[in-house]
């Protein structure tokens, strides 16, 4: 299989921005793409600010600041993917979504380009399958945010190859991840364990043992966690919390893994979380 010299990445949204900036850190020319200019500007510019802000702190010079900046170059193109070695899914949790795209992306790609999803929780293989290239194709699924985030899954399907997995996990410690192979199971490792926990949470403020503030505070002083539950479900986004739930349960038919119906009311009103400014928490006054 060839080496990975340059990288896709397509979606520059919460998840394909980080995923754009770890690559161009790590030395890595990318092309990302976005539906339209308006939503491509506005992932980019995170990325710049991120930059910004490391120089500001003195973690790194304006030159190099500089230098990531020039390898990432924004498309609403398919056709600037044409020739990446690497092509990265960072779309909406949707599979008939992510099966468009990657029915334009196949056709276009170089015949031995590596295809890898960052899919949280939907099965690789059926994106896979849908492509002329299943056995260069798996998951990688980063971490919120991925520009801090230590872990990489490395998710093998049942076609992906041993060389396909050893370039997902060369990849992977290439950008200072810690990478950690898992099967194509519904949630992986982390979001299997993760996912029950932020719905118990939500629960436990449902039955009335905590406040939102409490039952937050509790497990980042009671377990060390960094973020409360529901802080964290405010800043995974609760709408892509909901399709993952949805999925777990589908796959396992376990009450752990079904929506309290706390959620789905705040999705009926249109509250995701950080990203919408409304969730367990009020988020309209930040910039
Ligand atoms: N991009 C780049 N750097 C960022 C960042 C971002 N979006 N957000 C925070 N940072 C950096 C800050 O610049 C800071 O760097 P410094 O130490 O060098 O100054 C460092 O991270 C710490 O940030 P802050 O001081 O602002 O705030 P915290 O100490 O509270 O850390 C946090 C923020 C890293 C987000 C921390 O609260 C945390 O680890 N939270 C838990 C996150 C988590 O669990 N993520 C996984 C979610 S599950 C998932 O993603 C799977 C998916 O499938 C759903």
């Amino acid at each position: 299989m060839a080496k990975i010299e340059n990288v896709g990445v397509v979606g520059c949204g919460l998840m394909g921005h980080g995923i754009v900036q770890v690559a161009a850190e790590a030395g890595y020319q990318v092309v990302v793409r976005e539906v339209d200019e308006a939503t491509l500007g506005k992932g980019i510019a995170k990325i710049e600010k991120q930059l910004a802000r490391a120089v500001e702190k003195g973690k790194a010079t304006q030159e190099d600041a500089d230098a990531v900046r020039a390898r990432i170059q924004g498309t609403t193109d398919y056709d600037a993917l044409a020739d990446r070695d690497l092509v990265i899914e960072a779309i909406t949790e949707d599979l008939a979504l992510k099966l468009e795209m990657w029915g334009k992306v196949d056709k276009i790609a170089k015949p031995d380009a590596l295809f890898a999803t960052n899919t949280s929780s939907l099965p690789v293989i059926a994106q896979a399958a849908s492509t002329s290239r299943p056995g260069r194709f798996l998951g990688l699924h980063f971490f919120n945010p991925a520009q801090v985030m230590k872990l990489l899954e490395v998710i093998r399907c049942v076609t992906s190859t041993e060389e396909t997995m050893s370039a997902g996990l060369e990849f992977g410690q290439r950008l200072g991840k810690l990478t950690v192979a898992t099967k194509d199971k519904a949630g992986f490792i982390v979001n299997r364990l993760l996912v029950p926990y932020l719905l118990d949470g939500m629960r436990a403020y449902e039955e009335g043992v905590g406040s939102i503030s409490e039952i937050d505070a509790a497990m980042k002083a009671g377990a060390g966690h960094p973020m409360g539950p529901l802080t964290l479900s405010d800043f995974v986004g609760l709408d892509t919390l909901g399709s993952i739930c949805d999925v777990l349960f589908d796959e396992f038919r376990e009450r752990r893994f079904a929506q309290p119906p706390l959620l789905r009311k705040m999705l009926a009103a249109g509250w995701y979380g950080r990203k919408s400014g409304m969730g367990f928490y009020d988020y309209s006054g930040d910039q």
